[in-house]
């Protein structure tokens, strides 16, 4: 229904409709995206079965592994500029047990939002592969593959520094594929601190080429912890249609602004041209 839907309206050329708009407007087609300012499940909950091609989220504080105390000694120790200035957000000094728990939540409403052959992809640290990976499978998803974020220099610590995230990719059913062109590792240069909207924030563009794989142009992302709003970003970008939400108003209303600046770009494989979505940019 939804592709005959969006066959009958005008697009951008790239399959992009129009701007900010109510859920019910972006679900039906006639709006772009929207974000609310609403907690993760609460919001997936409103979500109708099969609606979404892919449920892409970069969860709080899923750098673990540590113990509890580790976990509190690193948060004690986090006195940067950048934290001091944006604040620490919520959740993220969350347990593990807490994190899988909630995380097995999300799966399940993803099994049940996502269509056949979407995808659920979730940012996470290596050390909590073999906690989350079990329970986001234990929601029927089949674990498809993982991504690597190289982040070309290595962050804080000793020994062997991180240079790299991961991104658990799960299925449903058989999946469905759009771009056979990308690999599993990604390097792209994380964000300089003064530039971020988010403490975390992830780069627009690393987002962008996990996307193109897993969505139809004009397919719907939906991202339950939004942050400063990448995801909506790269989805607009990439002239998909995008839901989330973000239970801080504040970063909420970051992440707004930044999604109604995105502009869609056409993809080749030179460089990329920029062009406005409809009904934006006059
Ligand atoms: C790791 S950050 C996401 C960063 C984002 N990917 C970006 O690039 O800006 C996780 C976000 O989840 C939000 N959050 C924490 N608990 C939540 C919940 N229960 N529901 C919705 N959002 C939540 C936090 O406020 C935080 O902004």
């Amino acid at each position: 229904m939804l592709a005959s839907m969006l066959g009958s309206r005008m697009t951008d050329g790239t399959g992009a409709l129009g701007g900010e708009g109510s859920l019910a407007e972006v679900l039906e087609g006639r709006a772009g995206w929207h974000l609310a300012a609403a907690d993760a499940l609460e919001f997936a909950e409103e979500l109708p079965d099969g609606c979404a091609h892919a449920v892409w989220i970069d969860p709080p504080y899923c750098s673990g592994g540590y113990t509890e105390t580790a976990r509190r000694q690193a948060r004690g120790m986090l006195t940067s500029g950048s934290v001091k200035k944006l604040g620490w957000f919520i959740n993220d000094n969350m347990g593990s047990a807490g994190l899988v728990w909630l995380l097995r939540c999300v799966a399940v409403q993803a099994f049940r939002v996502l269509v056949e052959g979407g995808s659920l992809g979730v940012f996470c640290d290596w050390k909590m592969i073999p906690l989350l990976a079990p329970a986001l499978e234990s929601s029927g998803l089949r674990w498809q593959a993982m991504v690597v974020w190289d982040k070309e220099q290595p962050g804080l610590g000793t020994g062997f520094r991180a240079q790299h995230e991961v991104v658990l990719h799960f299925v449903k059913g058989t999946g469905v594929f759009h771009d056979a062109r990308t690999g599993n590792v990604l390097r792209e240069s994380r964000i300089p601190t003064p530039d971020r909207n988010h403490q975390t924030a992830k780069p627009v563009s690393l987002i962008e080429r996990c996307l193109a794989v897993v969505v139809p142009p004009g397919g719907l992302v939906v991202d339950l912890f939004a942050g400063g709003g990448s995801t909506g970003v790269a989805a607009r970008r990439l002239g998909m249609r995008f839901v989330g939400s973000e239970i801080d108003p504040g970063i909420a209303a970051t992440a707004k602004a930044e999604i109604s600046q995105a502009r869609s770009v056409v993809r080749t494989r030179g460089p990329v041209a920029q062009i406005p979505l409809f009904g934006e940019g006059k």
